[in-house]
């Protein structure tokens, strides 16, 4: 499937004011408010580099953290705008607001080949709502709508969808990588196509496990939510995750994996400990026999090896959500083993955004992998096969 929106290569951007809308939300030291990672700001700079090359003013926006519509200083993108004109090499022009006096004054004084950043987008109570009012006022300071904000596209805000009623919407060369790539994996894989999924709840990934059934060829499933599937087949637990209302689910979709032809794989073993704790003792149990008093932290070793064989073999993998707890040193290897599978194979390989890519990050694996997305919930809305409202309200090509 190709990507039928339209980009900035379709439009003239020569002497237009773009109101572009990034995801600007980084981590943050909690202390000291410093960014900790800048990945998604230098995400955004291929698109805003072609803008003001190109004869554009560039008016950009984003969100940050949730201040709920109250202005809040430990959320405001000043940092930001520093960090920008520091990767950028140029002076980024900051406006105190969003649609007030500071912002209209400067995005009406904004030049061809000149940046500036408007304040967190949800300081007003309007973003999150996808008031019109709002939207209409960002739209005015500018002439031309551009979305490169993917890890913000399964929200329907003021920023994100609203100003396309008011603006000539298209995309950004971020959200246009990001939805090739990803959509290519999903729709036309190089196979065999392994989806590799972990993390806490079955409760979040119910409907990526449904979709990818109807995508892939082996599907993983690691990580807590592995254990409301062993406990389904009537497997002993111990005081691993459990999401009991859940079970039926489970039963489901090994059902559906059977019926669809899909090989399922679940953990064998298991390293379990009797505290969730970075210095817990770890002990290798059988999955289906994990004693009373124990919970599963991590996959086992006879684990690890058939799911690192399963990627090693594949065309295309997709992994979202961590093997086990890997922010404890002692239960990160079945994370690791399957980062560094993911890194040896020939596959083209895709990494969720969230915690599966600060994993592959804190674990030195990145720059091996095809793509890491910059959007966690977003990626995983993809992944689910919804509809994301910030690329649906894009012009078409
Ligand atoms: C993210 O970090 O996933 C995006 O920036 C979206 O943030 P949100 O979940 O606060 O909307």
């Amino acid at each position: 499937m190709n990507y039928d929106k339209k980009t900035v290569l379709d439009v003239n951007v020569h002497g237009k004011k773009v109101l572009l809308r990034c995801d600007f939300n980084v981590p943050q030291d909690k202390e000291t408010g410093a960014i900790t990672s800048d990945k998604r700001i230098v995400a955004a700079l291929p698109t805003i580099k072609y803008l003001l090359e190109n004869g554009a003013a560039v008016i950009a926006c984003s969100h940050l953290g949730k201040p709920k519509g109250v202005r809040k200083e430990s959320l405001s993108l000043r940092p930001v705008a520093v960090r920008l004109g520091e990767l950028l090499g140029c002076d980024v022009i900051f406006a105190e607001d969003v649609i007030g006096s500071d912002a209209k004054t400067k995005a009406a004084a904004l030049q061809s080949g000149q940046i500036m950043l408007l304040e967190n987008t949800r300081f007003e109570p309007g973003e999150e709502k996808n008031d019109p009012t709002l939207s209409k006022e960002l739209a005015s300071l500018a002439e031309l709508f551009v979305s490169d904000a993917f890890g913000s596209v399964h929200r329907a805000h003021a920023s994100t969808v609203g100003v396309s009623a008011y603006l000539p919407a298209v995309s950004g060369f971020l959200v246009a990588k990001e939805l090739e790539i990803m959509g290519k994996a999903l729709n036309d894989p190089r196979r065999p196509f392994v989806a590799v999924l972990g993390g806490a709840k079955v409760s979040d990934k119910i409907n990526v496990i449904n979709n990818l059934l109807d995508k892939a060829d082996t599907l993983i499933i690691g990580g807590g939510m592995a254990y409301t599937f062993v406990k389904a087949q009537g497997g002993s637990i111990g005081t691993s995750l459990l999401e009991a209302d859940k079970q039926d689910y489970a039963l489901e979709m090994i059902a559906k994996a059977k019926e669809k032809g899909v090989e399922l794989l679940l953990p064998v073993d298991t390293l379990a400990a009797k505290e969730f704790s970075p210095n817990a003792e770890p002990v290798t149990v059988d999955t289906d026999a994990i004693p009373d008093g124990m919970m599963g932290l991590d996959i086992g070793p006879k684990t690890v090896e058939q799911f690192c064989a399963a990627v090693a073999d594949a065309g295309t993998v997709v992994w979202n959500g961590p093997m086990g707890v890997f922010e404890f040193d002692a239960f990160a290897g079945g994370t690791r083993a399957m980062a560094k599978a993911l890194a040896d194979s020939g596959a083209v390989t895709i990494v969720g955004g969230g915690d599966s890519a600060a994993a592959v990050e804190q674990l030195g694996f990145a720059d091996k992998m095809t793509h890491i997305s910059t959007g966690g919930g977003a990626s995983l809305e993809f992944l689910e096969g919804k509809e994301l409202p910030g690329v649906a309200c894009l012009q078409d090509r």
